[in-house]
């Protein structure tokens, strides 16, 4: 039984019959999308921008692939906080593949907003300004695609950084991250996530590896945004 457990404890994805998906930056560089479609993967997010100054230069490619090979597939952007206003980066990205529609193809865009890897983990932000610098994001991606964007965070990410915000469930799917068999504790608010990333590696194929919380018919719907 100890093996099965450890089975079990590795294989999240295995175990569920939930949509699987990946999601890749530049760091993945170019990316086999035939292999990944074979492999079973129904969706992948591509990293688009970073702040308002980078966009990867493997997104269009990236993104071009995964359309040809016939993956449901959405961009994200990583927020910066200390360098520009929400409503700023929100335009940047759609200025630059974080674009929507409803063609049924096309998840809406995420805002990958956490640990800040150059410094202060709250990009100096009080916990009320981080609040306000996501809303204004959220509302000005809303304004210009109808939609209202995919927040994707850690839990301890969101209550250091946020004061455990509550609210952004009326409006905004999560997207949490998460790396063991269990999805353990959400941010204050959320009764379910939409998305898991549940491992950094995985035989989904390269980058992240996600889990879309439903069944195909709920993705399909989800990009079509009905
Ligand atoms: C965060 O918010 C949730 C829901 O409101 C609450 O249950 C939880 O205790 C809060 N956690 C902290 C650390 O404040």
């Amino acid at each position: 039984m100890k093996w099965l457990a450890a089975l079990a404890l590795a294989l999240p994805a295995i175990v569920s019959a939930s949509p699987q998906g990946i999601d890749v930056s530049n760091w993945q560089g170019t990316v086999n999308w035939g292999a990944v479609k074979a492999n079973g993967v129904q969706f992948a997010y591509i990293k688009a921008t970073e702040g308002t100054g980078y966009k990867s230069p493997s997104f269009n490619s990236q993104y071009i692939g995964a359309t040809n090979a016939g993956l449901i597939r959405g961009s994200y952007h990583f927020a910066r906080p200390d360098v520009s206003s929400g409503a700023t980066q929100a335009n940047y990205f759609l200025a630059n593949g974080g674009g929507w529609s409803a063609d049924g193809i096309t998840l809406p865009g995420a805002l990958d907003i956490e640990y800040n890897p150059y410094g202060a983990t709250c990009y100096g932000l009080s916990a009320s300004s981080m609040v306000a610098w996501i809303t204004d994001f959220s509302n000005t991606y809303h304004t210009k695609t109808g939609r209202y964007p995919v927040i994707y965070t850690t839990t301890d990410w969101w209550k250091t950084c946020t004061g455990n915000a509550s609210g952004f469930q009326n409006n905004n799917p999560l997207w949490i991250a998460h790396y063991a068999s269990a999805i353990g504790e959400l941010p204050a608010g959320y009764a379910y996530t939409t998305f898991w990333q549940f491992a950094n590696s995985g035989s989904n194929g390269p980058g992240d590896q996600d889990l879309f919380n439903g069944d195909t018919a709920g993705l399909q719907r989800m990009a079509k945004g009905s």
